[in-house]
């Protein structure tokens, strides 16, 4: 695909979710558009709608011909395709299970096409990359003629206290070329290349040594700025709890965004954690506290399952922190979804249509990406070689 210089890119986004692909690729502040955007999930689409005004291509990418990606001219493909074939928590049948079917099948279309695109970028979980059906799509990539660099990275590498390792791979069709060329062909836990951080000092979470870890975390910005429900008083004992378990009226703040967001995410209440499930689930929990550098990744379970989903938070400062001092006296919340789109760097503008559920808002939320971590790898990848 030729593109005259001052033409904007033409860019597909395929299962485009709520649109975090789309939400970097306009912070990279790229001569970039989308084109068309593809997603089967309707409530999703609602969403992506509502922000953008336009709806995504409702149906299963699998079923997607060469002539129809022929259609759009597009320079650019950006794909996040499902997680699941690849996570630690599921079957891990990789190819084998359907979920990776549109994928693998919208990648061999690549041959057929007469106008393939020259650059491509791919979002995933950490052990897609050790899966076969990255083998294929490295395959695949090298007889269409594309170089890769591919990188694991986490919004904590970019100041987010928010620990979300992901896999990414940046393809370009020769004669384009990398702006780093070096780093052809290999997989890199650092955002070394990235112009972003050219001049930092860099470091890695695939670091395993604590020291390195702990510099990492201190380098990132309190979990506090994040919150759009504040704490009046950091000091230990208090909170915004009162003995009762009422809400004190700080949070008018949030009644009002409520009344936006709708009914059903309206009521604080429904964001404290109950106590029969600390009780249970307690020594379980990921708890973190307004000055914590660090928070786990929130996925699309979170608030309906409370162990390995993502952190809570202590409202009430204890005497001692961590799970010495009860935790039925810490006020432990879940985060608010304007809060997870916060740690995921969602714009502020960014917001989901009243009949969009909790429940869905974090699923939506926990399917996504983090615009922290693509916005840069974005502008990498689209950056042109002075070669
Ligand atoms: C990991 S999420 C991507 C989320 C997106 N990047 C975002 O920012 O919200 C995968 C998305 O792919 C969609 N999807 C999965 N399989 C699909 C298929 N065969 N055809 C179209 N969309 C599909 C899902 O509905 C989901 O929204």
């Amino acid at each position: 695909m030729e593109k005259h210089p001052q033409e904007p890119w033409r860019v597909l986004e395929f299962y485009s979710g709520i649109g975090g692909m789309r939400y970097s690729l306009t912070r990279a502040g790229l001569n970039a558009k989308i084109v068309e955007a593809f997603d089967i999930n309707d409530t999703a689409n609602d969403v992506y709608e509502f922000n953008f005004g336009h709806r995504p291509y409702q149906g299963n990418i699998q079923s997607l011909t060469a002539t129809d990606l022929d259609s759009f001219g597009a320079h650019a493909w950006l794909l996040s395709p499902p997680c699941q074939p690849y996570t630690r928590q599921g079957l891990q049948k990789q190819s084998n299970d359907p979920r990776a079917f549109s994928f693998l099948n919208i990648l061999e279309l690549i041959r057929d096409i007469s106008r393939p695109p020259i650059m491509l970028f791919v979002e995933n979980v950490v052990g897609f990359e050790t899966s076969d059906t990255h083998s294929r799509m490295l395959e695949i990539l090298e007889e269409a003629d594309f170089v890769t660099q591919e990188f694991i990275l986490t919004p904590l590498q970019f100041g987010v206290p928010y620990s979300r390792p992901r896999y990414f791979c940046l393809s370009k069709r020769k004669p384009l070329s990398f702006q780093n060329p070096l780093f052809d062909n290999q997989l890199l836990y650092s955002p070394t290349p990235l112009s972003w951080h050219a001049d930092k000092e860099v470091l890695c979470e695939h670091d395993q040594t604590q020291e390195s870890l702990d510099k990492l975390i201190r380098s990132c910005e309190p979990i506090e700025r994040f919150l759009e429900l504040k704490s009046p008083s950091q000091q230990p004992g208090s909170g915004f709890l009162d003995a009762t378990g009422a809400l004190a009226d700080d949070f008018g703040a949030l009644e009002q965004d409520g009344k936006r967001d709708g009914d059903d995410v309206r009521s604080l209440k429904q964001y404290f954690v109950p106590l029969n499930l600390i009780e249970r689930w307690g020594s379980a929990m990921d708890i973190v506290y307004p000055d914590s550098q660090r928070c786990c990744c929130f996925t699309k379970s979170y608030y309906r399952y409370v162990k390995g989903t993502g952190s809570l938070l202590a409202t009430v400062l204890p005497e001692k922190k961590g799970k010495a001092s009860s935790l039925k006296n810490q006020g432990l919340r879940y985060f608010t979804p304007r809060e997870v789109a916060n740690l995921h760097s969602f714009p502020e503008d960014f917001h989901f249509p009243q009949h969009i559920s909790l429940r869905q808002r974090y699923a939506l939320l926990g399917n996504s990406l983090s615009i922290a971590v693509v916005t840069p790898l974005l502008q990498y990848l689209f950056a042109e070689s002075s070669r």
